[in-house]
């Protein structure tokens, strides 16, 4: 006869010396072994004065991404008959998304994957490419999420600085000679964050060729690359030429990062592999953003190219509004190069006498925010910490102004 649960409960109440285990309800060792990463600091502790005017985060100003054309998209989408896109999709993404990239990027598209924004896609490039424990090559100073994401991988890191012609891909090969074998390098190749550098094209080919030459593979990340405003694109062909390079890209910085959108262009080798992953974990990205996104991208095939010049118009306007500003209010207290693209401005304090950590705070007492360049992981050899990383995306002109205003005040009144 089948005991029921209730006859179950009744046997083990009526025997006092009948132990149930249970199960020993621990933190996994993964999560317990999550820990504050290194260089976010107490920043982010303090409580910012009401009327503060924060130049903190890369985001994209809500005037330049296209809200109505994504409405418009939407009901076209969803009016189609059946609403294939409220259906379940592929794990690698839908082809007319997919195709698109492709073409922009000037790859085969069965090289493209969907995914849920940049994030994702570094998070799907360290589980193909880093075996638990293994030595990755970073920025120095690098985008603290990217260590974020490794920490699940207890990998181990070998910083290589970033200057102003992006990662010292001189000083990686000295590295590689005397012995170091990273299995992944990670690097953000255009208008670097922090850093804003761009990698000229004669060091990604030499990077290319160290790659292949010791077997790691080069973990491009791209947000920023769209947001062009002034110079020359620097060719990506080296590292979509290569089978030892995963670029990410995503929609984040250009249509919005509330879409949770972008891609990654995998090596033939990897595809498998990520598609493997990608249906163990989430399946494949919304099958309803993705329709969205390719009906508003090949509805009206100018329209891309629209919204970006809106956006860099915008952006490079308030690029000059915030380097001319701090110039006039705080003259000669810092070295500002002029971006050609991107979302922030990364001045170096000139005068060694301020700390940067007490400006940070007094800048923060006067209403200004902003990071400071050692909230980004650096080793030694680099002078991060003397920068300044100001977003000029989402304040307008009076307010990056009055920003600019505020800092020049702190500056003034650091003991020198
Ligand atoms: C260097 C870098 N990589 C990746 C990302 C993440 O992008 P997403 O919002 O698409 O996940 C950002 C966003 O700020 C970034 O600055």
């Amino acid at each position: 006869m089948n005991q029921t649960l209730t006859d179950i409960d009744a046997d083990l109440d009526a025997d006092p010396t009948s132990e149930v285990a249970p199960h020993p309800r621990t933190r996994p060792a993964l999560v317990a072994a999550l820990s504050a990463p290194q260089g976010f600091g107490d920043q982010t502790l303090r409580s910012p004065r009401p009327d503060a005017i924060e130049l903190l985060g890369g985001i994209p100003d809500p005037s330049v991404l296209p809200a109505s054309e994504l409405a418009e998209a939407t009901t076209r989408v969803l009016s189609r008959p059946g609403s294939p896109a409220l259906q379940y999709s592929r794990a690698e993404g839908l082809p007319q998304l997919r195709e698109w990239i492709a073409a922009r990027e000037g790859v085969a598209p069965e090289r493209i994957l969907i995914t849920n924004g940049g994030f994702h896609g570094l998070s799907l490039a360290v589980q193909a490419v880093v075996e638990r424990g293994d030595l990755v090559a970073v920025d120095n100073p690098v985008f603290p999420l990217f260590l974020r994401g490794l920490q699940l991988s207890a990998a181990r890191t070998l910083p290589i600085p970033v200057g102003p012609q992006g990662l010292d891909v001189a000083r990686l090969a000295e590295e590689l000679r005397g012995g170091a074998r990273p299995s992944a390098l990670y690097t953000v190749p255009d208008f670097h964050n922090p850093a804003q550098s761009v990698l000229p094209e004669a060091e990604r080919r030499e990077l290319v060729r160290l790659a292949e030459r010791y077997g790691f593979v080069v973990i491009a990340d791209n947000p920023y690359r769209e947001l062009r405003f002034s110079g020359e694109q620097v060719t990506t062909a080296p590292f979509y030429e290569s089978d030892h390079v995963i670029e990410v890209g995503t929609f984040t910085k250009t249509l919005g990062p509330g879409l949770r959108l972008g891609w990654v262009v995998l090596p033939e080798r990897f595809r498998d592999d990520v598609i493997a992953l990608r249906s163990r974990a989430d399946g494949h990205s919304s099958t309803l953003v993705q329709a969205i996104v390719a009906e508003l991208v090949t509805g009206d095939p100018g329209l891309f190219d629209r919204v970006l010049n809106r956006a860099r118009a915008l952006y490079r306007d308030r690029a000059t509004v915030l380097a001319n500003a701090l110039e006039s209010a705080a003259p000669g207290a810092f070295d500002i190069e002029d971006p050609e693209g991107g979302l922030f401005l990364w001045p170096r304090l000139r005068d060694e006498r301020i700390d940067p950590e007490r400006l940070a705070e007094d800048a923060s007492a006067t209403g200004v925010e902003y990071q400071r360049g050692s909230f980004f992981p650096s080793g030694p050899g680099t002078d991060a910490d003397r920068h300044l990383r100001l977003s000029y995306g989402d304040n307008d002109a009076d307010r990056l102004r009055e920003a600019a205003a505020r800092l020049g005040r702190a500056i003034a009144a650091q003991p020198r």
